[in-house]
């Protein structure tokens, strides 16, 4: 049925769920497989704040992309970028500074041929299929593009996604990496799962999600805090979801019920 579709790679296996496709479908979005759509079901049922949790998290992303282009950055990097969206990185920062250059990087297959689509006629974003913890990889692809100067500082975005790295890939050496590579000034945005907040929900998602390409690794307020080693924590550090930076200063949601917790740090 998928036959003929340019959004899906010959090589895909529709019948394994994906992250990025779950969340599409949590969304409201239509690149997704059945069998995405029937473990996000799933997903609702240990999760039932599921939708609103996807709508703040890109809401945050929006958020932390307009307080870094406030901040004078105008190269991000977007590591797992997702499935292009309402308010994708390169349309906000691009409107509020149009020379603002973009390199997503995602390693989903529809992901990677659906942001190629939509990038196709914009010569200042780009993305490149990788895992982001390939880090040598992932920069070394970077610096191919030509479109980001390491010299000057980037926005190094990490929405939504190291809750898919696990103990093992070393998350925290991950963002070392990235820290290293990039200038003084550089900041790194990061939104992640925790079960601080919502522990039985959270101990749902993690079973429901282990039937699917990407496996969910919770993490404690004390280890996301560590990822910004070397980052200034901008005010108000970091928080649940909905508490950093809301817009008018109003909280519209119970913030624990993201069971997401958020932050944005400046390299020293
Ligand atoms: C929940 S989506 C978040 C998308 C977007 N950052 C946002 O916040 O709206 C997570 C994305 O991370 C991607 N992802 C997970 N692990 C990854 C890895 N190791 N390397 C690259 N992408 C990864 C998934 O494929 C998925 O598209």
């Amino acid at each position: 049925m998928t036959e003929g579709l340019s959004w899906v790679p010959s090589t895909i296996d529709t019948g394994l769920p994906s992250a990025a496709r779950i969340y599409d479908y949590l969304l409201g979005g239509g690149h997704n497989f059945a069998a995405d759509r029937e473990l996000a079901e799933k997903f609702l049922l240990a999760q039932p704040n599921a939708r609103t949790i996807a709508r703040l998290n890109r809401a945050f992303l929006r958020r932390a992309v307009l307080h870094l282009a406030d901040a004078g950055v105008r190269q991000f990097l977007d590591l797992g970028s997702g499935i292009p969206t309402v308010g994708n990185v390169h349309e906000i920062a691009q409107r509020a500074a149009p020379e603002s250059r973009v390199v997503y990087v995602d390693f989903e297959d529809v992901a990677v041929a659906h942001s190629r689509m939509l990038l196709e006629d914009d010569d200042q974003s780009t993305v490149l299929q990788e895992d982001m913890t390939d880090t040598d990889a992932v920069l070394a692809g970077v610096r191919d593009t030509g479109l980001i100067d390491f010299a000057e500082p980037i926005g190094v975005l990490t929405v939504g996604v190291f809750h898919f790295v696990p103990p093992e890939r070393d998350p925290v050496g991950v963002v070392a990496a990235y820290r290293d590579a990039v200038a003084p000034g550089s900041y790194l945005a990061l939104s992640q799962f925790t079960a601080d907040l919502q522990p039985e929900e959270m101990t749902g998602v993690v079973a429901v999600m282990r039937r699917s390409a990407n496996p969910m690794f919770p993490r404690t307020h004390a280890e996301i805090t560590a990822m910004f080693d070397g980052f200034d924590l901008v005010e108000p550090g970091v928080v649940p979801l909905p508490l950093w930076r809301p817009e008018d200063g109003a909280v519209e949601e119970d913030a624990d019920r993201a069971g997401i917790f958020a932050g944005v740090g400046r390299k020293k």
